[in-house]
């Protein structure tokens, strides 16, 4: 059963929105030691929270953050970020191959590098941070990145679960952080979310649905197509 008493946590995108929650409410929970990794390591005045780079991307710097973080039990992937724009058609090559790069080989990547750190240790867990956009096709390659980890985190658990590896997915919709500074409409507050994601994790739950309008478009996948994008209907003008 994952718990979150005397875990070392690694959670990557610690300077963000999300990120931040993370690290403060692990901590509050029973956290021994929290790594806080980012591309830019900022200081923290908890003397639990490490400092570590770590550039999801990078090959070389998620191998060296993996070999940093020797005594980790628990793996938090949220780091993410948007494309410049939500179109597939009019992005451009390199801004295309960056998102997959960050939303979905990055994290597959960490996951893989720190399976071996984890796996044997009480509590043994990774928590991936997808998004809505996994099941709602709006944000282009962001979401075409976010729903392969989605179904990248589902082959993990399926192959991590007899190994004593817990695997835990999270979806949600707008979070109120820098990333949705630009969005319109209902937020989640990051600390809302953190405090979901945690308690999803220490009761052993496989899937965190953060809020009502996440819950609506998974319901609606069993729907004709037309239920979730009714837009279809719509003869071109
Ligand atoms: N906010 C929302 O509405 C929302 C909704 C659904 C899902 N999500 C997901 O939630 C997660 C956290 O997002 P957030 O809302 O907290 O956004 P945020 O405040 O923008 O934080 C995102 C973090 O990811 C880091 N990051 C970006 N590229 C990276 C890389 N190559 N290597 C390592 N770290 C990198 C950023 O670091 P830098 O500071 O170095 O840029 C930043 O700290 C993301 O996976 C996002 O897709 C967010």
């Amino acid at each position: 059963m994952p718990t979150l008493t005397d875990a070392v946590v690694v959670i990557t995108g610690a300077n963000g929105g999300i990120g931040r929650e993370l690290v403060t409410q692990t901590l509050s929970r029973g956290a021994a030691k929290v790594y806080a990794t980012a591309r830019t390591p900022q200081a923290w005045s908890d003397p639990r929270v490490v400092p570590l780079a770590l550039d999801v991307t990078d090959p070389a710097s998620v191998s060296a953050a993996a070999d940093a973080a020797a005594d980790a039990t628990v793996l938090i992937n949220n780091a993410g970020a948007n494309p410049p724009t939500a179109s597939l058609i009019d992005i451009d090559d390199d801004a295309l191959v960056a998102n997959v790069e960050v939303n979905f080989l990055g994290p597959v990547r960490v996951a893989r590098a720190f399976v071996p750190v984890i796996t044997g240790r009480p509590g043994a867990a990774i928590v991936d941070v997808h998004s809505i956009a996994s099941w709602y096709a709006f944000g282009g390659v962001y979401s075409a990145a976010k729903a392969a980890l989605w179904s990248a985190t589902n082959s993990l658990r399926l192959e991590l679960a007899p190994r004593g590896v817990h695997v835990l997915g999270v979806h949600m919709g707008y979070v109120d952080t820098p990333m949705a500074a630009h969005a319109e409409g209902p937020k989640l507050a990051a600390s809302d979310l953190a405090a979901q994601i945690l308690d999803g994790l220490e009761a052993d739950r496989f899937e965190v649905l953060a809020d009502e309008i996440t819950r609506q478009v998974r319901a609606a996948l069993a729907q004709p197509l037309e239920a979730l994008y009714p837009e279809l209907l719509t003869p071109p003008s």
